[in-house]
């Protein structure tokens, strides 16, 4: 059953009436309602979009402190995800990263941390002063990949790190592979533990029974999640969701204060509510689809020579995992291409964009947005590729070292992070402690963390991957590749 009020968009309607009112504008922004917008940008997009690029009003609320529609529009977010409280987000999860953890991690204090985190997760430790205590996740030498932790790996790092009160978990990982959130969150809380969990892949968990179960529902206290990423949330809009009270959603609220814009999108946050509607009232049809789609081209791309798209059958293999199966990892090493090398050919050849390559994979994300022709198109030029040579194919040692390794922290991240430094050459850096965060770029999972030495295999590595065209990010570009170690 849908509860009636899921159909209501108050935050959208609102916009929509004030914009109709044609009310005589002496506020920002500038271009007031598109009249003083650039004529290109408006041919190129209509006007009325400028309409509804509004600011704080009374008729439209206030995101720093809502009291009216953005108020609704939040308390339908949380009964549509079963949370307690929500929050809009205008700066991604990113953002919201860095409230999870300010709200919850006091300076000095230790934060234990699945080694798969984004990027975004370890600048909430640069900024709170916490000290970061990570456990790993799984590495799979085939695929090249993290996959994610297991609930064994979670008990064991809990029980090793006592006094970290906080957990910071991200399921599902950019591939799609969930942890067992259900058991790690439920044996974490029966330790007084706080979880966090960054779920920037998993909006839609929670409106399809085929998908994995979302962090909300398996009762984590804080989660953010990308809307904007995989269902119909407009690039930026992401939500912070509060169960429990565990966590004091008041502070919440004034971190977020303290991080977000006080000028924020209204059309960024107008998508939140549309986005929330669409989930809560069709959702499940549109993912359904979804999911059909991606079954299908899976299946047909399993049967191309050379190419092999990760199933639920391979991720259950892996022990207490699961799949989010509209995400495709086709692994191209077979055919002797990188996945950056194959990315590049499907873009410049067959107009075909897919979100991230790695070394060995393509990751290809179907949503509610695919339609058949989309995936048909993707399966026949992969039939294309795989009918070509390319040379040899790749195999897992050519890997200098896993990315994913123990990492031992000469100090705090925050330390380290603004600490006197000089540049070096990457080449001439193990040995050295980093100051900066640096990943490839996606999936931005650091392979460096500021207060970490050096280690030789972590330049080879880094080296290695920025030959065969992964973007490094961390690194210094002038006048060749260098990094930010701690001074002497
Ligand atoms: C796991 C994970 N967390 C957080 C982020 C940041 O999310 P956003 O781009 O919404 O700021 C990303 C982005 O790719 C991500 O993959």
């Amino acid at each position: 059953m849908i509860p009636e009020g899921q159909y209501r968009t108050p935050l959208f309607d609102a916009l929509v009436a004030l914009a109709e009112a044609r009310k005589v504008s002496f506020h920002t922004p500038g271009h007031k309602s598109g009249k003083g917008i650039s004529t290109r940008f408006r041919k190129f997009v209509g006007s009325k979009i400028f309409t509804i690029d509004l600011t704080t009003l009374d008729e439209v609320d206030c995101l720093q402190k809502p009291v009216g529609v953005i108020r609704e529009a939040q308390e339908l977010a949380a009964e549509a995800h079963g949370a307690d409280r929500s929050f809009f987000l205008v700066n991604g999860t990113t953002v919201g990263n860095h409230a999870m953890i300010l709200s919850t991690v006091h300076p000095g204090e230790e934060v234990l941390v699945a080694r798969n985190a984004h990027k975004s997760i370890l600048a909430g430790i640069i900024l709170s002063g916490a000290t970061p205590r990570f456990f790993l996740p799984s590495f799979d030498p085939d695929l090249g990949i993290a996959i994610n932790v297991s609930a064994a790996a979670a008990a064991e790092a809990m029980r090793t790190h006592p006094k970290a009160r906080v957990v910071a978990l991200t399921s599902p990982n950019y591939y799609g592979v969930a942890a067992d959130m259900p058991t790690i969150i439920a044996a974490g809380q029966r330790q007084g533990k706080i979880l966090i969990v960054d779920e920037a892949h998993g909006p839609h968990l929670h409106f399809h029974p085929a998908l994995p179960p979302s962090a909300v529902d398996a009762g984590a206290d804080l989660t953010v999640q990308s809307t904007h990423k995989i269902v119909g949330g407009m690039t930026q809009a992401s939500m912070l969701h509060v169960k429990g009270d565990a966590v004091d959603a008041g502070r919440v609220a004034g971190i977020l204060q303290m991080l977000q814009s006080t000028s924020p999108s209204y059309i960024l946050m107008a998508s939140l509510d549309l986005a929330r509607m669409q989930m809560a009232t069709e959702g499940r049809k549109l993912l359904g689809r979804a999911i059909e789609l991606a079954e299908e081209a899976r299946e047909r791309i399993n049967r191309i020579p050379g190419l092999r798209c990760l199933d639920g059958r391979q991720v259950k293999e892996w022990g207490d995992l699961s799949l989010d199966v509209t995400k495709l990892t086709i692994s191209v090493k077979e055919l002797g291409l990188t996945g950056y090398a194959a990315s590049a050919m499907l873009n410049a050849e067959f107009d075909i964009q897919v979100e991230m390559a790695d070394l060995f994979n393509l990751l290809v994300i179907v949503s509610i947005g695919d339609r058949r022709d989309d995936l048909d198109r993707l399966v026949r030029a992969l039939e294309a590729l795989a009918r070509r040579s390319h040379g040899p194919a790749f195999v897992p040692e050519m890997l200098p070292v896993p990315p994913i390794h123990e990492t031992r922290l000469a100090c705090s991240p925050r330390e380290a992070y603004f600490g006197k430094y000089v540049s070096v050459p990457l080449a001439e850096a193990a040995g050295r402690i980093t100051c900066d965060i640096v990943t490839i770029y996606p999936p931005g999972i650091p392979i460096l963390v500021p207060g970490e030495e050096i280690s030789a295999a972590a330049v080879d590595y880094l080296q290695f991957l920025g030959r065969h065209g992964a973007r490094i990010d961390g690194v210094v570009e002038r006048p060749e590749a260098g990094i930010r170690v701690l001074a002497h």
